[in-house]
């Protein structure tokens, strides 16, 4: 949540900052600001001047143009509100009592009413609702007390002041921080949010995620927790939370290089939607090449010791990851025959199950920085380091879209879902990748654990080997028809999606994805739960849609849409078509394929129906109201 980029060398820096965060948008775009520093004749001290503005980036990026600020040193800040409404007053930066000292901050100050309170005493009110302001008014304290004590190199003066007030902070955060009496410092800390720092030629970056730096550097350095850096024109200065130097070696940027190109596409998500069938293809010839005869082709990071030692398995994820992971949990139970739970990260936090023996955990998340997540694994880690007992080991997994994340960072082993950057906040083909692979896991763990017959593998892997053609075929064929019927659905308030066994997951993500970006309610239900009371919802004006994919719950899920049918529901069925599909009003028609691999194609014309009906009803799909692709918040 929130984006940070902030730039010191020797150009003009707010056009930088505007660059650097249009690639950040995706993190937040209810409000946005800059900050920069201008010298003064001496060159040693400068003036700060700010520019916020309300609502997307464009608006600031326009305010700019009429009201240039100039600096060779800036910091701005693309805003997801946790604290205060969005608007101009509570945009970051954030200034001190003294006006000299700005801040952009991403992540919760948690103690912020306390330390707000500690201020009063000295005079200081604050002027935003943020949790973040008070850092720049402690920071000026901090300066004040070290100034008065005849310290002399500014640089050194921020640096050590932001340590000092780090200290104090509860929560997690990543910051950036300048001050007008230091022109040649840009102070960075990083705690349990992501910060990396960009190495460029006479100049250095800040940022909260990589593909930020993509056209300014490929040389960059993630922030450890607890670390602080100071930044300035001629190289950095590294220090744990200790204050002790640190020395690493930068890394290169790969495969960012694509950002931000929508091709001929109207909007990114569009774009996803077809770049499936690639995804697929890739994950595929990666991870199951064809010329492999092999059952057991299915490249894994976690050993054949451990998968022999593992009995259960528990999956923590958020939002679409958690039904990629619920479409995996049934494939390892029901396939492979590893009893499987997926928890909801965010609440596994605060009631998780009592500690298992010989458990797999593993974390899904397409971002790797989604707060919950990684909250809920570190604590699994701990609670399981603590039992000193090697049945109680921690035996960890993540699947991620980003190597560069915390959650690949801090996890030893981690399936790299390879679905390139995805810049639409709703989900697509990174769901799409982490679903396949759960596919992937799936057959490892039958052939290790010889819970399926030789035949059974191999049937499932030739069936997956079909799935790029068969998505390009669905794609083209179901983005027109989706388009037709749009507008028909334009003015539904609510529809019920129904799906069963492998396919309820995707009944939910369906649901999700409408209300994600159309803004219609939906709910997803297993559809024999419709009797059960979401059928007191149903008229005329309720569409259901149901997915109904011949194998074990077809006839099931057939005759749970006739009930809804026979309560004047319009039918939108996902299905094979045959006599069975004329009971639906329309049908988004899907390949005989075994139920086993249908999650794979039938969550296709769910994606499409949602982005047609955001699409025609003008609202900005990429970047839906209130959301934000990375949630780094709790
Ligand atoms: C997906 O369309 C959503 N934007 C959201 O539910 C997302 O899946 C969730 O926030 C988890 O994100 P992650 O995969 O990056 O952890």
């Amino acid at each position: 949540m929130c984006g940070i980029f902030g730039v010191i060398g020797s150009r003009e820096v707010s056009p930088l900052i505007i660059d650097g965060l249009r690639k950040l948008e995706y993190r937040g775009y209810d409000s946005a600001g800059l900050a920069t520093i201008q010298k003064s004749n001496n060159k040693k001290f400068g003036e700060l001047f700010t520019r916020k503005s309300k609502g997307k980036l464009i608006n600031l990026s326009n305010l700019i143009k009429e009201k240039p600020i100039q600096g060779h040193l800036g910091i701005g800040h693309t805003r997801w509100a946790t604290h205060g409404k969005p608007n101009e007053k509570n945009a970051h930066p954030h200034v001190d009592f003294t006006g000299q000292i700005a801040v952009v901050q991403n992540g919760i100050i948690e103690n912020y009413r306390d330390l707000s309170k500690s201020l009063q005493p000295k005079g200081i009110t604050l002027i935003s609702e943020t949790d973040t302001e008070v850092v720049p008014h402690l920071i000026g304290l901090e300066i004040e007390n070290f100034l008065d004590k005849g310290h002399s190199d500014n640089g050194q003066i921020l640096l050590s002041a932001v340590q000092k007030v780090l200290s104090l902070l509860e929560g997690t955060y990543s910051l950036a921080v300048i001050w007008s009496k230091a022109p040649d410092a840009l102070v960075v800390a990083r705690r349990q949010a992501p910060l990396v720092i960009g190495f460029g030629e006479g100049e250095f970056f800040c940022a909260s995620d990589t593909p930020a730096l993509v056209g300014f550097t490929r040389t960059f350095l993630p922030l450890k927790d607890h670390e602080v850096a100071l930044l300035t024109p001629l190289g950095i200065e590294l220090y744990d939370a200790s204050g002790t130097r640190q020395h690493r070696a930068p890394s290169l940027l790969k495969g960012t290089e694509l950002f931000a190109d929508k091709r001929n596409f109207r909007h990114f998500m569009l774009k996803e939607i077809y770049e499936q069938p690639e995804t697929a293809q890739l994950w595929i010839d990666r991870y199951l090449p064809s010329d492999s005869s092999s059952v057991n082709s299915f490249i894994s990071p976690i050993t054949k010791s451990t998968i022999d030692k593992i009995e259960q398995i528990q999956i923590l994820a958020c939002g679409t990851s958690r039904h990629a992971a619920m479409v995996g949990a049934y494939l390892l139970e029901q396939f492979a025959g590893v009893p499987t739970n997926v928890h909801f990260a965010s609440e596994f936090r605060y009631s998780p199950p009592p500690v298992s023996p010989n458990t797999l955990t593993i974390g899904v998340s397409q971002s790797g920085e989604t707060a919950d997540t990684l909250a809920a694994i570190r604590m699994e880690k701990d609670r399981r380091d603590s039992i000193n007992d090697p049945n109680f080991s921690f035996h960890q997994l993540g699947i991620t879209n980003r190597l560069d994340s915390s959650l690949a960072r801090e996890i030893d082993n981690v399936i790299d879902i390879g679905s390139g950057i995805e810049i639409g906040v709703a989900a697509t083909k990174t769901f799409l990748g982490q679903m396949l692979s759960f596919y992937g896991l799936t057959l490892l763990f039958a052939s290790h654990k010889q819970k399926r017959s030789t035949q059974e593998i191999l049937n499932l892997s030739n069936d997956l080997r079909l799935i790029p053609k068969q998505l390009l075929d669905l794609i083209k064929k179901h983005d027109e028809f989706s388009k037709e019927i749009a507008h028909m659905f334009v003015d539904t308030k609510d529809v019920i999606f129904l799906g069963r066994g492998i396919n309820y997951p995707i009944a939910l993500e369906g649901a999700l994805k409408l209300k994600e970006i159309s803004y219609i309610h939906a709910q997803g239900y297993p559809a024999g739960e419709l009797k059960h009371g979401p059928i007191a919802l149903l008229d005329q004006n309720v569409p259901v849609l149901s997915i109904a994919v011949p194998g074990l719950v077809y006839e099931k899920v057939l005759s749970n849409s006739q009930e809804a049918k026979a309560r004047d529901a319009r039918l939108i069925g996902v299905a094979p078509s045959g006599p069975e599909s004329e009971m639906f009003d329309h049908l988004f028609a899907i390949p005989q394929v075994s139920e086993w691999v249908s999650p794979l194609l039938t969550v296709v014309p769910l994606q499409l129906f949602s982005y047609h009906i955001a699409a025609h009803k003008g609202f900005d799909v990429d970047q839906p109201r209130n959301l934000a692709k990375i949630v780094t918040v709790e």
